[in-house]
C-alpha cells in the first residue's frame, strides 16, 4: 500500500513541476488529458516485450501496401488509452469529419484545405471540380504527347516549397524505369541551380513549366523569367508557347504570359505543401504517365478513408500522432529523425520537413492562445546505409534522445546482386534493435549502448505509385492528426512572410533602418549601403 501510495504522489509531483515548467516557458496550462499522460511511468524498451509479449499485435497495422510498426517506442495500453482520452478531449473525430466535408478548418485564412478532394475523397462539389481540373490537364498532356508542342525531351519545372517537392519526390522516386523525359525541376533562386538544370538541354525541345499557387513568388518568377531569356538567346522564335503554368491564380499566370489554353489551374483550397495531387503534379503526370498519377491518387484515397472511416484505435496516422506527440510534449525531444532505407525516397525527409515544420511550427492555438507546450520538433533525417556512417553515433550514444523512423521496402528499385537489398534491410533492422536494446559495458562505459531509444518502421511492399501515394497522404493526415491533438491549424504559414517582407523593402526602399549587423553585410556584399 505505501508503494503505491508513493508511486501516486510521484506521479502527481511529476505532472504538477511538468505544467509548472511549461507554464514558465510561456506555454498555457496543459490539457488535462495531456497531463494525466504526462503522470504515466515511462516504459523501458529494453523489457518491453517482456512485459507484453502481445505488443505486435497491438502496434503493428497493415493498411494496403504498408505496415507500420510502432512496437519499439514507448506507447504502452495506458497510453494508448490516455492518447485516445487526448483525441476525445480535443474532438478529433469533430475535426477530422469538418476535414472531410470541405469546412474552413483553416481558420486564420477562413478557407478549407481541400487536398483529399483531389483524390476523389471530400465534399462532392470540390471533387467534381478536381476531376474536371484533372481532365484537363490529361487533356493537355495527351496534346503534348501527340505534338502539340513540338518535339519534347526535356521538362524544365519551376516552382519552390510545395510547388517543387512534392513533384520532385514522385518524380525521383518513380522514374526509374521507363524514362520519358529528363525532368529538372529548380527551386532555388540561386541562378546557379538553374544555370546547372538547363545544362544540357536543348531550348528547342524544352517545356517549361512554372508552378506556385500565388503566380507571385519572387524566387520563381525571376527564374521563369531567366528561363524565357535562356530560351530566347537559344533561338527559340515563340518561348512563351512552351511554357505551362500550374497555378490558382490564373488570372496572373495570363497576364505574365501564359496562353490560357495552357493554363492548368487547381483550387485555391488546396495548400501548397499538400499540392503535389493537383496540376502541381504535372512533371510527374506527363515523365511517369497518366496511369502511374491515377494510381498515386488511388494509393492516397484509399489512406483517405482509412483515416477518416477507422476508429480511433486502430487509426494508423492518428496512432502515429500519438507516438510523436509522446516524445515532443511530453519526453521533450526537439527532433524526430526519418532515414529512408531506399535510394528512391531519398527526397523524403526534405519533403517532410516542409510538411510537419511548415504546418505544426505554430505558436498559438485555434483561439489564439498560446499552446500549452512544444509544437512539431524538428524533422530531419537522409539515407540508409549512409547516415549510419555519419549521423547514427549520436542517435545510440548521444545526450540527446531522438525518435527515428526507418522507412523501407521489400522489393528492391533495381535488377543487381541480391545481395544489395538484403544489406540494405539487414542494416535497417539492426538499428533499430540496437538503439531498443542497447548494450552494457561495465569495463569501458565509452563502448556502452544505453538503449531505450525509440525507433518507428515503416515497410513498403514496393515503392510504386500507389505505395508511395497512401505513404505521402499518411504523412499528411499524420500531421493533421498532430495538430488536432494539440488544438492548432496546421494550413496557415504566417511564419515565413516577415522574412520575405524584409528583402522586399530592402529591394524596393533601399536598406534603410536596419541594424547594424544587416546595414554592414548589405554594405559589404551588394555595395547599397
Ligand atoms: O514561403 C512559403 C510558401 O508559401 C509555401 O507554403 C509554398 O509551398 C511556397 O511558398 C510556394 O508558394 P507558391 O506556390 O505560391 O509559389
Amino acid at each position: 500500500m505505501q508503494l503505491v501510495e508513493t508511486l501516486a504522489k510521484e506521479a502527481k509531483n511529476r505532472q504538477v513541476q511538468r505544467r509548472f515548467r511549461l507554464h514558465r516557458r510561456g506555454y498555457s496550462m496543459p490539457s488535462p488529458a495531456l497531463a494525466a499522460i504526462a503522470a504515466l511511468p515511462q516504459a523501458d524498451l529494453k523489457s518491453i516485450f517482456n512485459t507484453d509479449p502481445d505488443r505486435l499485435s497491438k502496434l503493428v497495422l497493415t493498411q494496403g501496401p504498408i505496415r507500420f510498426d510502432w512496437s519499439k517506442t514507448h506507447l504502452t495500453d495506458n497510453l494508448m488509452a490516455g492518447f485516445l482520452a487526448l483525441a476525445e478531449e480535443q474532438g478529433f473525430a469533430a475535426r477530422r469529419d469538418a476535414l472531410f466535408a470541405g469546412e474552413a478548418v483553416n481558420n486564420t485564412e477562413g478557407r478549407a484545405a481541400e487536398h483529399p478532394a483531389e483524390r476523389g475523397e471530400g465534399h462532392p462539389d470540390s471533387v467534381a471540380h478536381a476531376k474536371m481540373l484533372h481532365a484537363r490537364m490529361r487533356g493537355l498532356i495527351d496534346a503534348i504527347e501527340a505534338g502539340a508542342l513540338g518535339e519534347i525531351r526535356h521538362i524544365l519545372h519551376i516552382g519552390i516549397g510545395g510547388s517543387a517537392l512534392g513533384p520532385d519526390l514522385i518524380v525521383d522516386a518513380l522514374d526509374g524505369d521507363g524514362v520519358r523525359y529528363d525532368v529538372a525541376i529548380v527551386s532555388n533562386v540561386d541562378g546557379t541551380a538553374l544555370e546547372r538544370a538547363i545544362e544540357g538541354f536543348d531550348p528547342h525541345a524544352t517545356l517549361i513549366a512554372i508552378a506556385s499557387k500565388t503566380f507571385t513568388t519572387s524566387e520563381t518568377m525571376l527564374n521563369a523569367a531567366s528561363a524565357i531569356n535562356w530560351m530566347v538567346e537559344g533561338g527559340v522564335d515563340d518561348p512563351y508557347g512552351r511554357v505551362i503554368a500550374l497555378t490558382a491564380a490564373p488570372d496572373r499566370a495570363m497576364e505574365w504570359g501564359v496562353d490560357e489554353t495552357r493554363i492548368l489551374p487547381f483550387a485555391e483550397s488546396v495548400g501548397g505543401r499538400y499540392s503535389l495531387w493537383s496540376s502541381i503534379g504535372f512533371p510527374a503526370a506527363l515523365a511517369l504517365g497518366w496511369d502511374a498519377f491515377e494510381s498515386l491518387l488511388e494509393g492516397a484515397a484509399e489512406m483517405d478513408r482509412h483515416f477518416r472511416l477507422t476508429d480511433p484505435a486502430q487509426n494508423i496516422p492518428l496512432i502515429a500522432a500519438f507516438a510523436d506527440q509522446y516524445y515532443a510534449r511530453v519526453l521533450g525531444c526537439q527532433t524526430r529523425a526519418v532515414f529512408a532505407y531506399d535510394e528512391r525516397l531519398a527526397l523524403l525527409p526534405s519533403y517532410l520537413q516542409q510538411l510537419e515544420m511548415e504546418s505544426n511550427g505554430k505558436a498559438v492555438k485555434l483561439d489564439g492562445s498560446p499552446v500549452d507546450g512544444p509544437t512539431a520538433p524538428i524533422t530531419w533525417g537522409g539515407v540508409g546505409t549512409d547516415a549510419q556512417h555519419a549521423v547514427f553515433q549520436l542517435l545510440h550514444q548521444g545526450t540527446i534522445i531522438t525518435p527515428v523512423e526507418f522507412i523501407a521496402a521489400i522489393e528492391p528499385g533495381h535488377t543487381l546482386d541480391p545481395a544489395h537489398h538484403r544489406a540494405l534491410l539487414v542494416n535497417c533492422f539492426a538499428q533499430g534493435a540496437a538503439l531498443m536494446r542497447g548494450k552494457a559495458n561495465v569495463d569501458d562505459p565509452a563502448r556502452a549502448y544505453p538503449g531505450n531509444r525509440p525507433s518507428t518502421t515503416i515497410l513498403m511492399d514496393d515503392v510504386t505509385p500507389h505505395a508511395l501515394g497512401a505513404l505521402i497522404a499518411f504523412y499528411e493526415h499524420r500531421t493533421f492528426a498532430n495538430a488536432v491533438l494539440m488544438g492548432i491549424n496546421p494550413f496557415d504559414q504566417f511564419g515565413v512572410e516577415l522574412g520575405k517582407e524584409i528583402a522586399k523593402s530592402i529591394e524596393t526602399d533601399g536598406p534603410t533602418g536596419f541594424d547594424p549587423s544587416t546595414m554592414a553585410l548589405i554594405e559589404i556584399a551588394l555595395g547599397d549601403g
